[in-house]
């Protein structure tokens, strides 16, 4: 009885409608999204190289992320969770070990063991910097999200994930040029900062930054830059996260066929005998 009242095709077209059915109201909170804008400030979203399943970091990008922040944001942020060493790894900005070591030696950093300032080595991380009290980057990208969905929904974050690095492109290319003063400091306007304003001075300018590969150093550019570094610092094993995963992905795939071809051969028998007497 019960396998009459749950015909595979019965089943079947329920599993479509309760499909098609999720499927629309996520497509409209999606758009809804749109119009929720709201108090969060705009985030654009940008395509950057490692996203999609496929995508990899490009190093020669990483490689200029990497001067944007030591000659830029250095002198205000730390990255102390990043130890120099992984500036060599492969998936990342691949840099040769003369290279790591010499950009180590460039570095000045404070041992308190020695309790004086020398040059870091490949076994240190990137100082940390509280000179100003501006945040650490080494996990900015994950700390911010950008896309917000109307009323917490997570849709907006299914559809065009969480926008951490969006958001900190965005509030790199996003000043106003608006200045206020609020008790005492100097607060600057930004599009994407919640609230409109905050106390970093706008960091780029067109061309403070000379690339070693000729690329012209727009605010664009830089920004793009220095947030996929930064989105590398985060993460710095996601190559080999997605490797993984695609690789599970498949194997699983496979299982199911097998699973699936195994349960067929298995029943056949019973099915045909039915058949026949049908
Ligand atoms: C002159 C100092 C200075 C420089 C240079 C600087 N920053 Fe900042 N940054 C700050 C300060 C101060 C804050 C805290 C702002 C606030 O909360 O109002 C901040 C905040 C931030 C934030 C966090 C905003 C948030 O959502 O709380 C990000 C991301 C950021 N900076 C990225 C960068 C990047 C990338 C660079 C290099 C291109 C850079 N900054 C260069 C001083 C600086």
């Amino acid at each position: 009885m019960i396998c009459r009242k749950l015909h595979p095709r019965k089943i079947d077209s329920i599993m479509k409608r309760i499909l098609l059915v999720s499927g629309l109201i996520g497509v409209l909170l999606g758009a809804g999204n749109v119009f929720a804008a709201g108090d969060a400030g705009h985030i654009e979203d940008i395509s950057f190289s490692y996203e999609g399943p496929f995508g990899t970091f490009d190093p020669e990008q990483l490689q200029r992320g990497l001067v944007v922040y030591q000659e830029v944001c250095a002198a205000c942020h730390g990255l102390k969770y990043v130890p120099l060493r992984t500036l060599g790894d492969k998936g990342g900005l691949d840099l040769s070990e003369s290279a790591v070591k010499s950009f180590a030696r460039s570095i000045e950093m404070y041992d308190p063991e020695l309790e004086d300032y020398r040059e870091a080595l490949p076994t240190d991380n990137f100082p940390a910097n509280d000179s100003v009290g501006a945040p650490d980057l080494s996990l900015i990208t994950k700390a911010r999200a950008g896309f917000h969905g109307p009323e917490g929904t997570g849709m907006a974050q299914l559809f065009q994930g969480i926008g951490g690095p969006e958001y900190v492109y965005s509030l790199l290319v996003g000043y106003t040029g608006e200045e206020k003063e609020e008790a005492g400091s100097l607060l600057y306007g930004n599009t994407a900062f919640s609230g409109g304003y905050l106390s970093m001075a706008p960091p780029l300018s067109e061309g403070m930054v000379e690339f070693a590969d000729g690329t012209p150093s727009t605010v664009e550019r830089m920004a793009e830059d220095v947030t996929a570094f930064l989105v590398w610092a985060a993460e710095p094993k996601m190559m080999a996260r997605k490797q993984m995963g695609l690789i599970s992905v498949s194997l699983l795939i496979l299982l199911s066929i097998l699973l699936y071809l195994t349960n067929k051969k298995l029943w056949a028998p019973i099915k045909y005998r039915k058949k026949a007497e049908d």
